[in-house]
């Protein structure tokens, strides 16, 4: 049984079709890169996966379970995390906290707070998180002075921190040296041996070393997908969106 299936998944947003019709399967050891141009339906794919945004029409599944139009938190809480676009931190907290608060939402909820030993437990989890996104050595700084590539990396480590079976990631490489984005690719292949990823990036050196397979979207419709090799060598790709 593939880990997501989505069955003829649509959203408009007024007279836009953002996404058209996607059917869509990833097993559950699998690193799945999603690629197409600026506007393609990339992000709303994600949002409608992790329940930011509500499909028009279509369904969603996660291990068979239809999670179609269920809140973010509940989809959270069924195991699909996902890192934004766009760097979703909490700045005035430490990067420990910001890894503590995301572990302790998927655990206990808040009021399990007050239980010494749940506390700890969460302690472990956010300090073993860190380690994954080697964070340790900054776990007492402000997020807001870690470097943007640390940043990106710690968002990261607030999605694991939910303890996801499935994590998307939305362009995580934007705007890294090259040196870091080596660094966050070794990262997202270490944590690939426990879950099943899905990236949206547009660096295709990144796409083409990283993923197993590929999805291409274009205006809100699967134009193709397959092996890194037939997509780079598929003719319709390169029309719309490699060779530009
Ligand atoms: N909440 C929204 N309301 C209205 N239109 C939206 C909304 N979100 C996305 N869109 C539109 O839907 C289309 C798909 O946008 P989306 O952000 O999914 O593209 P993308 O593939 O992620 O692009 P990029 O590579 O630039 O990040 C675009 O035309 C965008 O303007
Ligand atoms: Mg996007």
């Amino acid at each position: 049984m593939p880990v997501l299936r989505t069955e003829d998944l649509s959203i408009r947003f007024g007279g836009l079709a953002a996404l058209s019709g996607v059917n869509f399967e990833v097993r559950r050891d699998e690193i799945r890169a999603i690629i197409g141009p600026n506007g393609a339906g990339k992000s709303t794919f994600f949002n409608c996966l992790t329940g930011v945004l509500r499909p028009t029409s279509g369904r969603i599944l996660f291990n068979g379970e239809d999670i179609t139009g269920l809140s973010s938190d509940r989809i959270s809480q069924k195991g699909i995390a996902r890192s934004y676009q766009i760097t979703n931190i909490l700045p005035n907290a430490t990067t420990l906290e910001n890894v503590r608060i995301a572990a302790q939402s998927r655990r206990h909820g808040w009021s399990m707070l007050t239980h010494y030993s749940a506390y700890r437990d969460i302690i472990a989890k956010a300090d073993a998180v860190l380690g994954l996104v080697s964070l340790r050595d900054k776990a007492d700084e402000l997020a807001a002075n870690l470097s943007h590539g640390e940043q990106r990396n710690l968002e990261i480590g607030i999605a694991l921190a939910t303890e996801p079976q499935l994590l998307c990631l939305d362009e995580p490489t934007a705007g890294m040296s090259s040196a870091e984005t080596h660094d966050t690719m070794q990262l997202v292949r270490r944590i690939a041996r426990n879950l099943t990823i899905l990236i949206v990036e547009h660096d295709m050196q990144v796409v083409m070393e990283l993923a197993h397979r590929i999805t291409v979207l274009h205006y809100g419709e699967v134009l193709a997908e397959g092996t890194p090799a037939e997509i780079q060598q598929n003719p319709k790709v390169l029309e719309v969106y490699l060779k530009t």
